[in-house]
């Protein structure tokens, strides 16, 4: 296995997310127009903007501010200044912002709302992004074949209580892993089973028993980092396997490494914050939220997984 971070030791790479914050400048978001139709991209509207000067510009702005964010320190929270945008208008800057980063993956749609729909992941295998439990560190898509570079996250409303972002570096907690704990890295480094829950996609005993990729590799040199500690649990639980002690002690460990605060990085969204994460090395988690009793005050985030 190549290894790209061998020359590093560890320490605490994950700055503060309050003190990065990226205003997008008001003369780039006033000339965009609404480009969405019944809660739809609609490419026409997509592609007379595309036409336009102010389209290229939000493109070079979020292309020359935001690349090089995404490789160090691996994530960007931009703020508007006009807080009386509707959701239309910020959906569609953010969608434009983030075809600035690469191409939209639509196996959810190209936007896709992260709202509570009453479902329990314990009990069935969905997305815990379709409910308001806290989701424990990850990073996204359980798929083999599938795993976003990028995930984007736009706040429409944020939640009455918790919903809190939490992200950690797993290049930090490899190091960490590396210095102190070696013995955990072999088993972490092989294919491990992992639950499906993609929807549409067969979800047999089969199919999960295929489905199975390491938690740390080195890709083209390029670290990555692939964990969802409960769809490892439940992969193995649905084909009837015993978890073998050496990942149990593996994943308590990586557990371990997030219980530690100063490893964290802690943010509420407020409406209209975007926050983009790079999904090969920052993980991100959520804590358990409440929403509001009105319909319109439910909570929603707008998801968009970005590829390079
Ligand atoms: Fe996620």
């Amino acid at each position: 296995m190549e290894d790209s971070l061998k020359d590093l030791t560890w320490e605490k790479s994950l700055p503060d997310i309050n003190d990065l914050s990226i205003t997008i400048p008001q003369e780039l978001v006033e000339p965009c127009p609404n480009i969405i139709i019944d809660e739809e991209i609609d490419p026409n509207l997509l592609s007379d903007f595309k036409k336009t000067l102010p389209y290229k510009r939000l493109i070079d702005w979020s292309k020359s501010n935001l690349s090089a964010i995404m490789s160090s320190p691996g994530f960007s929270l931009l703020k508007v200044s006009d807080y009386k945008l509707d959701n239309d208008k910020l959906k569609s800057l953010y969608y434009i912002i983030a075809l600035g980063l690469g191409t939209l993956n639509d196996r959810y749609g190209d936007l896709f709302d992260v709202r509570d729909k009453k479902l329990d992941y314990k009990k069935e295998a969905i997305p815990v992004s379709k409910t308001n439990a806290s989701t424990g560190f990850h990073t996204d898509s359980t798929a083999l074949e599938y795993s976003p570079d990028i995930v984007g996250l736009l706040c429409l409303q944020p939640a009455k209580i918790g919903g809190e972002s939490i992200l950690a570096n797993a290049a930090d907690l490899y190091l960490w892993m590396k210095q102190l704990h070696p013995e955990d890295l072999d088993i972490l480094s092989r294919p491990i089973i992992r639950d499906v829950i993609t929807p549409g996609s067969q979800t047999d005993i089969e199919a999960i028993k295929k489905n199975r990729f390491p938690v740390f590799s080195f890709v083209n040199d390029s670290f990555k980092f692939r964990f969802m500690k409960y769809w490892i649990i439940s992969g193995h639980n649905r084909c009837n396997l015993e978890i073998p002690m050496e990942l149990k002690r593996a994943l308590d460990r990586i557990d371990d490494f997030f219980k530690k605060k100063d490893n964290l990085s802690y943010y509420s969204m407020v409406r209209g914050d975007i926050l983009f994460v790079n999904n090969n090395f920052i993980c991100h988690n959520r804590t358990k939220y409440e929403d509001y009793d009105e319909p319109e005050r439910k909570r929603i985030l707008v998801r968009t997984w970005i590829n390079q």
